[in-house]
């Protein structure tokens, strides 16, 4: 087997064909188009279980991009067959993985990188995939030397990267993080979300109870270690809440972005002897009236995924069930081009006091009153498909060049796997920012 330093190709994309997976090849493209100097010997391919329809995602993209893909390489591999997957693996350094929902697709591809020494990258936001792959892989992946990182897209990268530019940027003792994500569509567009992500949150919500006893036998068997208390704790806010400096109203987000800075606050304590900060994640909602509507649909659709029949009832009309916001379509080019989003995280701690004797030790807690806030505000083109794109093409770029600055294998977080890279830069320069707007 050829080691992942002498591959084939550098990176293979797997599910080129689907709604995201369009995205993903043109991001790549338009990457290699604007640092030629960087990436015009880039080896890669497009991989999915059809070459016919490979063949019509490289037209398509080839017709909208003015260029000619018919010479870019196509892997055929399918999921339910693990020999072609195991080859599609052994063919290229970093696999890209668009095949979801995870929850029914995922293992098998994980599994073939990870004997393969493959590095693979996903944009799950199904936190009991996510945690199951850290249960079962991490130890064979850090043994091959393959580099397992999920939640690359918007979830989770916004929130697990923008905690972690905050903290850098924070110059005192950080005690908590609140993050709220706002999704800012254009006046009378509108939005969509594809219907791949509607399924992977039905499935989420359906297998909810099988994730809680996962996620404590993550942390009774992988992440044992105890984790300093703080005297201060950062309640959940169950309720709808305002914020000053947004409009609309805040809810619980119930997506993996907590899940996943968790643990890359397990991973700072563990590696780097860091302090772990609390995290609260909440999502925002234009109107009063959305935030009625949101709530009330919530409290139909949650017990319906639960059951059968209400998981079909809602797989089967999800344009009239959630009044457009899914559609089996997906969004229209203009609803993507025309949408943004945004992450506030706000950080609360203390400031620096030498004259403070816990000063010097980074996991005393000061007995003063918490002093200091800041606000890191992360800022990006449509969040489900266009940062997304950029996000994970980003960190599949920055494998191959900050290689030497990355942890040798495992299953990780974007945070713990990214911290010492560029990826920030990189991000920076595909519209996808991280800013610090308040420091007080
Ligand atoms: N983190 C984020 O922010 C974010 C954003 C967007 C999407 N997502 C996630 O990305 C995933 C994909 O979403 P999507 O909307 O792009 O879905 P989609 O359009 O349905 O695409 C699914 C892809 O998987 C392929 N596939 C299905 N079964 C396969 C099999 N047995 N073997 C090989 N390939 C197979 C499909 O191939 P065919 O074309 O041949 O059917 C298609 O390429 C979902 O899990 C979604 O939740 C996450």
């Amino acid at each position: 087997m050829a080691t992942a330093t002498t591959r084939e190709f550098d990176v293979v994309i797997f599910g080129a064909t689907g709604f995201t997976g369009f995205f993903m090849v043109r991001e790549l493209l338009v990457s290699i188009d604007e640092k030629p100097s960087e990436y015009s010997g880039l080896k890669w391919a497009v991989a999915g279980r059809n070459l016919a329809k490979l063949d019509e995602t490289l037209v398509k993209l080839g017709q909208e991009l003015n260029k000619d893909l018919s010479k870019i390489p196509k892997i055929e591999a399918n999921v339910n067959d693990s020999e072609s997957l195991q080859r599609m693996a052994q063919r290229t350094k970093v696999l890209v993985n668009v095949v979801g929902p995870y929850k029914f697709y995922g293992k098998p591809v994980v599994d073939a990188c990870v004997r393969s020494g493959t590095h693979h990258l996903d944009i799950s936001g199904e936190p009991a995939y996510i945690e199951s792959c850290q249960l079962e892989y991490d130890a064979p992946a850090k043994e091959n030397g393959a580099l397992i990182i999920s939640t690359c897209g918007w979830d989770s990268i916004p929130n697990d990267v923008g905690v972690h530019f905050l903290k850098k940027n924070f110059d005192g003792k950080l005690h908590s993080v609140e993050s709220i994500v706002r999704l800012i569509p254009a006046p009378k567009v509108g939005y969509a979300l594809n219907f791949g992500t509607y399924q992977s949150i039905i499935h989420h919500i359906r297998g909810f109870f099988e994730y809680l006893r996962l996620h404590s036998r993550l942390y009774s068997e992988v992440l044992t270690k105890k984790l300093p208390k703080s005297r201060i704790h950062l309640p959940l806010k169950l309720l709808p809440f305002t914020q000053p400096s947004i409009p609309g109203w805040n809810l619980v987000f119930p997506g993996s972005d907590k899940s996943v800075v968790e643990r890359t606050q397990y991973y700072n304590f563990e590696h780097f002897n860091e302090r772990p900060v609390q995290v609260q994640t909440y999502f925002n909602v234009a109107t009063f009236f959305y935030m009625v509507l949101m709530v009330t649909l919530s409290g139909i659709y949650t017990p319906m995924a639960l059951l059968r029949t209400g998981r079909f009832i809602l797989e089967r009309y999800p344009e009239k069930l959630t009044l457009g916001l899914f559609s089996k379509k997906g969004p229209t080019r203009e609803q993507i081009d025309a949408t943004r989003f945004q992450t506030y995280i706000f950080g609360k701690g203390w400031s620096k006091d030498p004259s403070d004797p816990t000063d010097s030790d980074p996991h005393a807690e000061p007995s003063r009153p918490m002093d200091k806030s800041m606000t890191v505000l992360v800022n990006g083109r449509d969040p489900a498909y266009l940062a997304t794109s950029t996000a994970m093409i980003q960190s599949a770029l920055t494998i191959l060049k900050d290689r030497d600055q990355m942890p040798k294998g495992g299953v990780l977080t974007p945070a713990s796997a990214f911290r010492s890279t560029k990826l920030v830069d990189r991000l920076q320069a595909r519209e996808l920012t991280f800013e610090v707007v308040a420091n007080f």
